[in-house]
């Protein structure tokens, strides 16, 4: 496929729109030109520079950290050692004391998958830590012992400001390299990744080739060996494969990525919640059960009236399939799961849904499509100014290659849309303001392509202009 193909004619269509009708119709809803990747979609030889594994017998590698309980003063610590157990210590201290301590709550995994064996996944789970402070960790032991850094989370509360980044359906291309490259450099400074699902791809390679999972784990490492990334499960990770004997679903994500998931009194790894500075966070699965009476709605339905947003004043939604989606990939999708949940969405005042899947970028308006039932016929997304704004971002640049096909035209809900790689940031700033910007991989770091200025649905819920 063309590195630099172009749709000339849906944003010529989309000016005209804006053209023949009234602002309040048109809604500056946007396609934008550009359609854009800059590499072949296969995944980085195994033998490339990003899959380098630490010198040293039964070195730790993959390292990631993530939150280790509801508030931010836990996280979890797991790294792989390949051949034998090793040490289940972190060591670790306080910038700020020095006072070197050690954690052994750790349990090890071991999974095997078709005729592929893991090496010893251990999650190390740390409690109580300080807020606001940089830790330094070391892993192994020995002649292989390696050393990281993180910063926890300043203490939950209304006013504290916190960056946010957003990935999602990252893979193993280079595409994806380009991506976390621009993630880490990202003038915001982002704190941590909210990552929404379809991590390594490795199903999408002969008997969902499990060394994938390790070749990315130790990919990503240079950025979740010291930020905190907050896990969503999506349909690659799902692994489910009958015809070689594998049927239990998400084996290699679940053992492979530990969730604080009871912190919130969920039964489940695949749906949770934390807080973190100002933001509460809910995480679903789109790939659980979410109808009445199941696990996960009734989680759900008891978690949202929990949150204060005298506390927490932004609450932010993290799912993989997206609700509202106009490209003619995973074309309602997410419908389903619309239909349960976005009552719930717009009466607790959700500020935005993150969504993947889709391997494109897309920004909504703020709409519901509540009024709707069978004998009424409404069926149509309306402005409402208490729903969310939904964002796709499944842009990470992965195997799978970009979606350039879009509904047309383009539907008044959908504010801007474009096929390119990318990552974005959340970036709050207080209890009402918050701001929120997308970068394409083709253009340099600064360049902003969609952008806008979120105000608090709590607590000053006046309309945005991008
Ligand atoms: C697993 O089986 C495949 C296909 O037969 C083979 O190519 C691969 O080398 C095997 N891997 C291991 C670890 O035995
Ligand atoms: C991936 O990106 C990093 C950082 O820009 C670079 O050092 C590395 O060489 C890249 N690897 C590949 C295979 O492109
Ligand atoms: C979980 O449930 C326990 C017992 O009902 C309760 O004390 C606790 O506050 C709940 N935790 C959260 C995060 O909802
Ligand atoms: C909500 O949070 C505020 C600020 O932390 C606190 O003062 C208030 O008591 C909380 N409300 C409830 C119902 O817990
Ligand atoms: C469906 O909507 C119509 C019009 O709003 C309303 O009169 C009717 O009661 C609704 N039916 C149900 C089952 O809610
Ligand atoms: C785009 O998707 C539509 C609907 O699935 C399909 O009919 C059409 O052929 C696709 N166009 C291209 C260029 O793939
Ligand atoms: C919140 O942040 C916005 C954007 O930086 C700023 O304009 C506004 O004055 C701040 N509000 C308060 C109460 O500080
Ligand atoms: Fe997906």
């Amino acid at each position: 496929m063309g590195s630099h193909s172009f749709a000339p004619g849906s944003s010529a269509l989309a000016v005209l729109a804006c053209f023949l009708s009234v602002a309040v119709i048109c809604n500056g809803g946007t396609t934008s030109p550009f359609v854009r990747k800059i590499w072949p979609s296969v995944d980085m030889p195994f033998d490339s520079d990003v899959f380098a594994a630490p010198t040293g017998h039964n070195a730790p590698q993959q390292v990631h950290i993530t939150q280790g309980d509801h508030v931010g003063k836990g996280v979890i610590v797991s790294w792989v050692t390949p051949h034998e157990p090793g040490s289940n210590k972190v060591h670790y201290w306080s910038e700020k004391t020095g006072r070197k301590k050690h954690s052994e709550n750790t349990v090890v995994k071991t999974y095997k998958y078709y005729n592929y064996t893991s090496g010893y996944i251990h999650h190390c789970t740390i409690k109580d830590l300080e807020p606001d402070t940089k830790y330094h960790y070391v892993v192994g032991s020995g002649h292989v012992r390696r050393q990281f850094w993180f910063v926890t989370p300043p203490e939950v509360g209304p006013d504290v400001p916190y960056t946010f980044g957003l990935i999602g359906d990252l893979g193993q291309t280079l595409d994806s390299n380009v991506t976390l490259t621009h993630y880490q450099q990202n003038p915001y400074n982002p704190k941590s990744v909210l990552f929404v699902g379809d991590l390594s791809y490795a199903d999408d390679h002969p008997l969902h080739n499990n060394l994938r999972w390790d070749s990315w784990g130790r990919f990503v490492e240079r950025s979740v060996a010291y930020q905190h990334w907050i896990w969503v499960s999506g349909n690659h990770e799902i692994d489910y494969c009958p015809e070689i004997g594998e049927y239990t679903p998400f084996k290699p994500y679940l053992h492979r990525y530990e969730i604080p998931y009871r912190e919130s009194n969920s039964t489940s790894p695949l749906w949770y919640s934390i807080k973190r500075a100002s933001a509460y966070i809910i995480v679903l699965s789109s790939y659980s059960a979410y109808a009445i009476y199941t696990p996960q709605y009734v989680w759900l339905q008891e978690e949202l009236p929990k949150v204060n947003r005298s506390e927490t004043p932004w609450l932010i939604v993290l799912m993989h399939t997206p609700l509202y989606n106009s490209y003619n990939y995973h074309y309602m999708e997410g419908e389903s799961m619309r239909v349960v949940f976005e009552p719930w969405l717009v009466q607790y005042k959700v500020d935005v849904v993150f969504a993947g899947h889709v391997h494109a970028y897309e920004r909504s308006e703020r709409i519901s499509n509540v009024a709707y039932n069978i004998t009424n016929g409404l069926a149509t997304p309306v402005s409402d100014p208490n729903a969310p704004v939904y964002i796709t971002i499944g842009d990470g640049g992965n195997i799978e290659g970009l979606a350039k096909n879009m509904t047309e035209p383009q539907p008044e809900y959908s504010a801007f849309r474009e096929a390119s790689f990318g990552h974005a940031i959340f970036d709050i700033k207080n209890r009402t303001h918050a701001y929120y910007s997308w970068n394409r991989n083709n253009d340099g770091i600064a360049t902003e392509a969609d952008s806008l200025w979120f105000r608090n649905r709590y607590w000053d819920p006046v309309k945005e202009s991008s």
